[in-house]
This record gives structure tokens, sequence and C-alpha cells, in this order.
């Protein structure tokens, strides 16, 4: 029970930070964390365009890979971006290089949008459940890389993707939402990602809106709406 009342009290404290700081109640902030095409950041980036998330901002998108195709996106529509590469470095170097600058952007969520790197435990310490991650698997099946390719060779005739907070282990925290769709006879692996990727695009502003509402508690493993 004290879990609750210390998310609760985070949530709020965001909200009073953001009233207190500006004459005008300011939105949330986001920072997303990608390393490729970037069609989940894009999804979102239309949702709050489109007024989806009307209390959502996007603060940075930062990198650990040059030519992320996200990267290039994001700065095409004129959003703050970082590019951190992390090849080569000791990953709590790189991930305290990360985490100061959300800080400096004063991001109030993680919204990691395939971004292809392990974070360390300082890091996910440092947000407890603020970090959303989205992985295409009905989670806890399939975790790990190819997750549509192991559900598809698997044989399943539900698959789906998953979008939950990060926790210490992989593709394990708290789950926020799931998006399912029918495996059909005709399907390829790939015909097979393609229609999982659609669900994503949506669960992800769906998620974000259910995290960002502030109207929901967390019963032990469960994410339950008030
Ligand atoms: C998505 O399939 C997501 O589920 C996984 O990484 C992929 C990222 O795709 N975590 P995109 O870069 O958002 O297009």
């Amino acid at each position: 029970m004290p879990h609750i009342s210390i998310l609760r009290c985070e949530i709020t404290e965001i909200r009073v930070r953001n009233v207190l700081e500006s004459p005008t109640p300011t939105k949330l902030k986001l920072g997303i964390l990608l390393s490729g095409r970037g069609s989940n950041f894009l999804a979102i980036a239309e949702s709050i365009r489109a007024g989806k998330l009307p209390n959502v901002e996007i603060a940075v998108v930062i990198s650990n890979i040059a030519d992320a195709g996200g990267l290039t996106s994001a700065k095409e529509l004129g959003l703050p971006t970082a590019l951190f590469i992390s090849k080569g470095r000791k990953r709590a170097e790189h991930d305290a290089d990360v985490l100061a600058c959300l800080r400096d952007h004063n991001v109030d969520l993680v919204i990691l949008a395939g971004y292809l790197r392990l974070l360390s435990p300082e890091f996910v310490a440092a947000l407890p459940n603020r970090i959303l991650n989205i992985h295409p698997s009905l989670l806890p099946a399939f975790p790990g890389l190819d997750a549509q390719h192991q559900a598809f060779n698997y044989g399943v005739k539900i698959a789906g993707c998953t979008v939950h907070f990060i926790d210490e282990h992989l593709d394990h925290g708290v789950i926020i939402l799931q998006r399912a769709i029918e495996v059909q006879d005709e399907d390829t692996a790939e015909s097979l990602s393609a229609r999982i990727l659609a669900e994503e695009h949506l669960a992800y502003t769906e998620a974000i809106a259910r995290v960002a509402s502030g109207q929901y508690e967390i019963l032990d493993r469960r994410f339950v709406r008030r």
C-alpha cells in the first residue's frame, strides 16, 4: 500500500511543480529515446499534433545511433535533439549523460521507442515507473529480440504488443496496456510484424494518455485506472 501513495505523490509532484513554475500550467514533458526508424516516435508526435495528447509535449529526442532515421525526423519536425553515441562506452557513463540531458530538458516521462540498448540499473532506479517501453508481443510471452518472429514461429493464434513500465528486469515491468490481433493463416512473419506495428502506434498514444492523466494506481503488478 505505501507503494501506491508514493506513486500518487510522484504524479502530483510533477503537476504541482509545473503549475508553480509557470503562470499557465505546463505540459507533461516527454523524453524520447530511440535508435532506429522511429515510427513509434512519429506516431506519438502525430498524436500530439492532432490534439490526442493535449497535456503532453516532446521535450527532447535522444538517439544513441548517429544515423537513426528517427533522429532525422525529429530534426525535421524542429524538435530538440541530442546524440550520445553509445558504442564503445561504458553503460553507466553513457546513461549518466543521457540522464543529465533528460534533466536539462525537465523531462517527466521517458519513452523508449525502439531504443536498442539495455538501461543501467542506475538509470532505471533514477526514474521508477517513469520510463515506458513498447514491446511487440503480448508479454510475458516472447521477451527479448525479434518477438514477432518468435511468436510467429511458435504458431500463436493471438499476437500483439505491450506497453509497460521499465523495471530492472528485461521486458518485465508493470503492464500499462496491451493490444491483441489474430494471426491469419496467410500471415508471414513480415505481414504479422506490420500489423503488430500498426497496433503499437495506437497503443503507445493510449498508454501515454493513461499515465499522463495521473488517474491510476499500481496494485502489486496491476496498473489499474481510477
Ligand atoms: C518496435 O517494434 C517496438 O515494439 C520495438 O522496437 C521497434 C521500434 O520500431 N521496441 P520503430 O523504430 O518505432 O519504428
